[in-house]
């Protein structure tokens, strides 16, 4: 039988351990030093606190300082840490990543290098392991429209597994499957580990629509559709500027994951405070009293960075990305029509 170890024993770690024990895999879930309550919950049997579900009695929970035993004989290692902690979590399991046949991510976000440069997630890890002599193995970035508790409560998901070699996330898209955890197959690392937090950038831009929604007392769906279709077209374009599949932003990744984190979550609730005439800075500054980190707002000055340095020549072809910089870092309070003028299509030159 295989074994996989999650490390980050959070809402999608632990979803993702039921699904493997669905699968047919011996489980194993570690858990940081800030996950002991969560930990305590699950070995307790009540539903796990942050998605209200159970966790299956067979995944093997393990606490921070068993890090070595709960990756001990693991064919798979998988990064489930919020992406400020990927770079610390990574350096402390290089003994067991670099053992393993592959290493799966569902974190999302960037990594800023100490140069200044912008990695995606794969890239830096490959970086921070050469730093310390590891050679990384297959790295399978793990995307698309899977809410956790949804995932963990065996609601139908529809997942996608990208390595650039085509083999291995075939091979791990046949073996990791279950019933209602179905899972597409990849090579566009790329692709995946662009959309992934770019949606996070995009889901607080729909989110403004929802929130001029309530301010106004009147529907803004459409503004809202207008402003979903230019994050998919900026999703592709951008992926494709820097090596990935044009594509990919039209599938799994990138429309399945916009629309579900649109729909709910933290992104989507940030963005409708501003819309609701809140302030990016106010809102966020609310949102951090209640412990509710907004992925997407610091993606959203990494990510314009990361076009200047490797994708400048499609800079103004991303006006809802300019848009939400400009909105979420500069708290302007004509945010409405910066959003307006990002969204609707320019009218077509003589
Ligand atoms: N929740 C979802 O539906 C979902 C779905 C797909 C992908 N993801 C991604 O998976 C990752 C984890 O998300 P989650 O929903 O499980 O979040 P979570 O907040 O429930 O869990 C975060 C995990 O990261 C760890 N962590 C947080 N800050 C850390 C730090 N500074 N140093 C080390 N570890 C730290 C926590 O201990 C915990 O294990 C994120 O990148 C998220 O975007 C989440």
């Amino acid at each position: 039988m295989s074994q996989i170890t999650i490390l980050g024993a959070g809402a999608m770690g632990s979803a993702l351990a039921n699904a493997m024990v669905r699968a047919g895999w011996t489980t194993h879930l570690w858990g940081t030093w800030l996950d002991d309550h969560l930990v305590d919950a699950i070995e307790a049997g009540q539903p796990h606190p942050r998605i209200n579900v159970v966790i299956d009695p067979a995944v093997k929970t393990f606490r921070s300082s068993e890090l070595e035993q709960a990756m001990a004989g693991s064919q798979v290692i998988v990064l489930s840490i919020a992406s400020v902690g990927v770079a610390k979590v990574t350096e402390m399991a290089l003994p067991g990543i670099a053992q393993a046949e592959a290493l799966w991510l569902t974190s999302k976000g960037f990594l800023p290098a100490d140069d200044g440069q912008i990695e995606l997630l794969p890239d830096g890890i490959r970086r921070i392991a050469a730093a310390h002599g590891v050679t990384v193995p297959p790295i399978v970035a793990v995307g698309g429209p899977v809410k956790a508790n949804e995932c963990a409560a065996e609601e139908p998901t529809a997942t996608v597994f990208a390595c650039t070699d085509l083999s291995v996330s075939t091979k791990y898209a046949t073996t990791a499957r279950s019933r209602r955890y179905a899972i597409e197959a990849s090579d566009d690392e790329i692709g995946v580990e662009i959309c992934a937090p770019m949606k996070n950038v995009y889901a607080i831009m729909l989110g403004i629509a929802d929130g001029l929604q309530e301010l106004r007392g009147r529907p803004h769906h459409n503004l809202k559709a207008a402003t979903f279709a230019q994050a998919v077209k900026e999703m592709s374009l951008l992926g494709e500027a820097v090596g990935a599949r044009p594509d990919t932003a039209f599938r799994l990744a990138g429309v399945g994951d916009l629309e579900v984190t649109g729909l709910s979550g933290r992104n989507g609730t940030y963005g409708t405070r501003i819309g609701r005439g809140e302030g990016s800075r106010a809102a966020l500054a609310t949102m951090a009293a209640q412990e509710q980190t907004v992925e997407g707002e610091p993606a959203v000055g990494l990510a314009v960075q990361l076009v200047a340095q490797r994708a400048p020549q499609i800079a103004d072809q991303l006006p809802l990305l300019t848009a939400a910089r400009t909105i979420i870092q500069d708290d302007p309070a004509n945010y409405e029509e910066i959003l307006v003028d990002a969204v609707l299509p320019k009218a077509p030159a003589n």
